[in-house]
Formats: structure tokens, C-alpha cells, sequence
């Protein structure tokens, strides 16, 4: 079976779409066969008479992946929702070991699987479950995605002790800069949130305008030798 990993993030719109398709094409670009998985995907339109979630399609894309769009995303959703809220709405029960099941079949067929979470780590899935459980059932590190806009201090130190203090196992952080360069007192302020980051900062996403970006320029902004390294890929 191949590896997993986990994005998450601080929050909603932090880049972790984003984040997890620059990795997945710079892993790519290096020859490894990389899957990936939006487990649940909430806001989804329709299009041709069916949800079509947009994250598990840019993904999809980014990765050169072929597996089929509903077995990268099992549930999609329509409410723009949490998971359960919108899962409630549409009369579906969500289930985390099926989810684990599928997660399954796509790292068999893939080095590595890139599974992005909904919203940050205590999203609800379930009555019972939020993200926090799955990450623990798929029993896969975490990559946590954040923004390097002013209130990432807490987020982050947040998200970072949450996951500790539940035994997930945090690969490391990534600062992205979803809707604008930093300013300077940003930049200080994430100076001071490096020096209290309890894991390794592995990346720094720069803006890009109009998300757009070519690849051989941004190879420097993600350290994937360290990622690798860390996730034990040889
Ligand atoms: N570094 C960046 N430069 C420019 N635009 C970015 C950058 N990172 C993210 N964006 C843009 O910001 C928006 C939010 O990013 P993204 O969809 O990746 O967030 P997310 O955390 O995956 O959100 P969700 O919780 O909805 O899944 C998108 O339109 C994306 O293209
Ligand atoms: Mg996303």
C-alpha cells in the first residue's frame, strides 16, 4: 500500500486546495505517482444532471490521476455547508469507515495519496465523528496549511497543540498567502510564529495573481526533499 497524507488547515479558504495541487504537481514533475482524495465536498454545483466537486477535480487534474471523480470524492455535496450540515440536508449519512475503505483502494494503486479534509481538524462528519477521527482512522500524517494574514498566530498554534494532544502525527506547516502578499507587520508577525512552530515550517506559498503560477519557479517555496524525508518515501 502507498503512502498518505493529510491537508488540513487552519481554516476555510486557506489555500489547502491549492497547496495540495502545487504539491501534487511537484511530485508529479519528479515521477511519483500521487492519488488523490476530497473525502467530502460541500458547495458542489451541478453540472450535466450531478454534483461535480470542484477541489477533487482540480486535484483530480493536478495530479494526473484517473481514478474516477466519485471514487476522489464519495460524497459531494450541495449545501456550502460543514460536512454534516450539508450532508443532513441532503439526507446522507456520512461513513468514516467507508470513507478509510476507499481511501484504501486509491493508495494501492498510488505512491503517495493527497487526502484534503473539509475546513480545519474539528469540522463534524457525524453526530460522533469530526476530521480529527478520520485523520485517526486513516492513521496518515498531517500537513497543515495556513494563512500568513494577521490572526495565523493562534490558528496555527491551535490547530498545531489540537493534533498533538489527539496523537496525530503533523508532517509540518505550510504558510500561504491565498488573497495577498503579506504586509509588514504580517511579515513580523510570522517571524514570531515560526520561532513557536512545534513542527517543521516546510513551505511558503508566495500569492500568486490570478492563482496562476509556473511550475520551475516554485519549486524553492515547498520543500518536498524535507516532506519526502519526513513521510519515509525512499
Ligand atoms: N498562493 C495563492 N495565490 C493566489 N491565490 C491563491 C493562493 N492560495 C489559494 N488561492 C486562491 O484562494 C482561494 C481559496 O483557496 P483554496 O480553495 O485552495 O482554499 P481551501 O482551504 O482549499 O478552501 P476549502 O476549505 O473551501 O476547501 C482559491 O480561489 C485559490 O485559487
Ligand atoms: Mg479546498
Amino acid at each position: 500500500m502507498g503512502k498518505g497524507l493529510f491537508i488540513t488547515g487552519t481554516d476555510t479558504g486557506v489555500g489547502k486546495t491549492f497547496v495540495a495541487g502545487l504539491l501534487a504537481s511537484l511530485l508529479r514533475a519528479r515521477g511519483i505517482d500521487v492519488g488523490v482524495m476530497k473525502p467530502v465536498e460541500t458547495g458542489c454545483p451541478w453540472r450535466d444532471g450531478r454534483l461535480e466537486p470542484q477541489d477533487a477535480l482540480y486535484l483530480k487534474e493536478r495530479a494526473g490521476a484517473a481514478d474516477p471523480l466519485d471514487e476522489i470524492c464519495p460524497y459531494a455535496l450541495e449545501m456550502p455547508a460543514a460536512p454534516l450540515v450539508a450532508a443532513e440536508a441532503a439526507g446522507v449519512a456520512i461513513d468514516l469507515d467507508r470513507i478509510a475503505g476507499w481511501f484504501r483502494d486509491l493508495s494501492e494503486r498510488h505512491q503517495l495519496t493527497l487526502v484534503e479534509g473539509a475546513g480545519g481538524l474539528m469540522v463534524p462528519l457525524t453526530d460522533m465523528a469530526d476530521t480529527t477521527h478520520l485523520v485517526q482512522k486513516l492513521r496518515i500524517p498531517v500537513l497543515v496549511v495556513t494563512r500568513t494574514s494577521l490572526g495565523t498566530i493562534n490558528h496555527t498554534l491551535l490547530t498545531c497543540h489540537w493534533a498533538r494532544q489527539k496523537r496525530l502525527s503533523i508532517l509540518g506547516v505550510v504558510l500561504n498567502s491565498p488573497t495577498g502578499p503579506p504586509d509588514p507587520a504580517e511579515e513580523a508577525n510570522l517571524e514570531a510564529l515560526a520561532a513557536r512552530l512545534p513542527t517543521p515550517l516546510l513551505g511558503r506559498i508566495p500569492y500568486f495573481p490570478k492563482a496562476s503560477y509556473d511550475l520551475s519557479r516554485v519549486r524553492e517555496s515547498l520543500d518536498v526533499d524535507g516532506l519526502l524525508a519526513r513521510l519515509g518515501h525512499p
